[in-house]
């Protein structure tokens, strides 16, 4: 790995998401060893005028939990504090930019005696409404000078503009000043662990290459749902929705990584050209394929209008133009306020030809990949009934990553992607094009529930969501399969 003075500088520092996810991940790769003090400082930014004791204040809280902590973890939690350093200053103010780039500088200077060259990476904790003044600035300002080499990154978060053209055109706007291998876009779904599996599952494992393809897979489920609506966010989540808000990126990337081909090798590049050519085989999406809801009580919340069309609940069906895929209905489906918080895949394998068995109606070969809560892969199938009857049951190969690795933390996905962001590895980010064609599939039916075209039907908080999705999932092929 790189050595030399790195500098994380987390923009939008008393957000939000700062607090919640980007200081608790860096805490954690701190605690693991990955961020050596002698190496690493820490800026936060943001227009708040607060001193860098207030700011570690702020954020104490979400990095350990006082009560249960030893005074080792104490000890760590302080030392690591110690290494933040609050500026302040606008997002499109050259003096504040200025300040910080003295900053670092000073930082850098004051550990030239390290080996090797200096490293700046800036985390964008911000709405995207402020990128390319940040941008500007970062460029103008704050850019790595070492004659000993380096580079300078950006870390940037969803939402990439509303639909194909304001992305496109955020993109210019920031391509214009950084080099692709600069810009890594986040979608923290990559960074899960079951999502990472997947690759290895898929092309490491004789089972699965030869049966993944139309002839063998009758239909793909990926499913998001949570058991809470949008409490606090209703603002910025009407101005969105659910398929911009979960569907477009999140299971999008999900689906890339179950349908592309396999990839020549593990090369960023490699893989990222596989997820492109997957979507861009997407076919456009047919209305009677799609079921939008919203939930009841959404728009109690005052920042959402009395006439919001907002989804909150959709299933799209996406069909893929290629040899292997055609004709398989891949379904994507997402929800706020439903019966349960879960994040799955589901892939159902056709029946069995001239069953002997009789046995059918006990449900079809399902592989389930649960990413979230209790990791587990599971493959349902067909069993004998154990006893002296010649009978059949349903039963699962079960790996709970619970049972199987028990005592194993699993990584938190921000605390991996921070991590690959610091060693320059791009794989579980979003690249440009991936980007543009992801908009390309959704922006035809974005724009017509924007126009009031397409209208969400009311569900319940609590229930399973529109009945219609489950009808839906019905003429697409699913069978409900019984158990787990
Ligand atoms: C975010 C969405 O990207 O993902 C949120 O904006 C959602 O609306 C969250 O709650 C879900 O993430 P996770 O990791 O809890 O599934």
């Amino acid at each position: 790995p790189e050595t030399g003075c790195l500098s994380l500088v987390v923009l939008g520092a008393s957000g939000d998401l700062a607090k919640k996810k980007t200081f608790p991940a860096l805490f954690n790769l701190y605690r693991q060893g990955f961020l050596l003090s002698n190496e690493v400082h820490i800026f936060g930014y943001a227009r708040t005028k607060i001193s860098d004791d207030e700011l570690r204040n702020r954020i104490r809280g979400f990095l350990i939990q006082g009560k249960g902590a030893s005074d080792e973890q104490l000890e760590e939690l302080s030392k690591f504090l110690q290494l933040i350093k609050y500026v302040s200053g606008s997002y499109d103010s050259a003096e504040g930019f200025q300040l910080l780039d003295k900053e670092i500088s000073e930082h850098e200077v004051s550990k030239k005696t390290i080996e090797g060259s200096s490293r700046r990476l800036f985390y964008f904790a911000l709405p995207p409404s402020v990128y390319p003044s940040v941008c500007k600035m970062i460029k103008n300002y704050c850019m790595n000078k070492s004659d000993l080499g380096g580079w300078t990154r950006i870390v940037v978060e969803k939402p990439f503009g509303k639909d194909l053209d304001s992305s496109e055109k955020l993109s210019d706007q920031i391509g214009e000043l950084f080099e692709e291998p600069q810009i890594y876009r986040i979608d923290h779904y990559l960074g899960k662990e079951l999502v990472q599996n997947l690759l290895v599952l898929r092309f490491a494992n004789r089972f699965f290459m030869p049966l993944w393809n139309r002839d063998n897979i009758d239909n793909v489920q990926i499913v998001f749902r949570e058991d809470f609506g949008t409490e606090g966010r209703g603002g910025y989540f009407d101005e969105y929705g659910i398929i911009r808000d979960i569907i477009q990126n999140h299971l999008l990337q999900v689906f890339c990584l179950v349908a592309m081909e396999k990839p020549g090798s593990l090369k960023p590049e490699r893989i990222r050209d596989e997820k492109v050519k997957v979507l861009q085989s997407v076919l456009p999406i047919k209305d009677e394929e799609v079921v939008l809801g919203q939930y009841d009580g959404y728009k109690d919340d005052p920042t959402v209008p009395d006439n919001s069309n907002t989804p909150t609940f959709a299933t799209v069906v996406l069909r893929i133009h290629s040899e292997r895929w055609e004709g398989v209905p891949f379904i994507l489906k997402a929800g706020k306020a439903l019966n349960s918080r879960k994040a799955e895949i589901r892939v159902q394998f056709k029946d069995v030809p001239g069953d002997i068995f009789k046995c059918q109606k006990q449900g079809r070969n399902e592989f389930v990949i649960r990413l979230q809560p209790k990791e587990a892969m599971y493959m349902k199938l067909t069993v004998k009934q154990p006893g002296l009857e010649m009978s059949t049951v349903q039963s699962e190969l079960d790996l709970s990553y619970g049972q199987r690795y028990q005592g194993l933390t699993i990584p938190e996905a921000y605390e991996r992607l921070i991590l690959d962001t610091i060693r320059g590895d791009q794989q579980h980010f979003v690249r440009r094009d991936e980007l543009k064609a992801a908009w390309e599939i959704f922006t035809p039916l974005l724009h017509r529930i924007d126009n009031g075209e397409l209208k969400p039907t009311l569900y319940q908080p609590g229930s399973r969501g529109p009945e219609e999705a489950d009808q839906l999932l019905e003429r697409s092929g699913y069978v409900q399969t019984h158990g787990y």
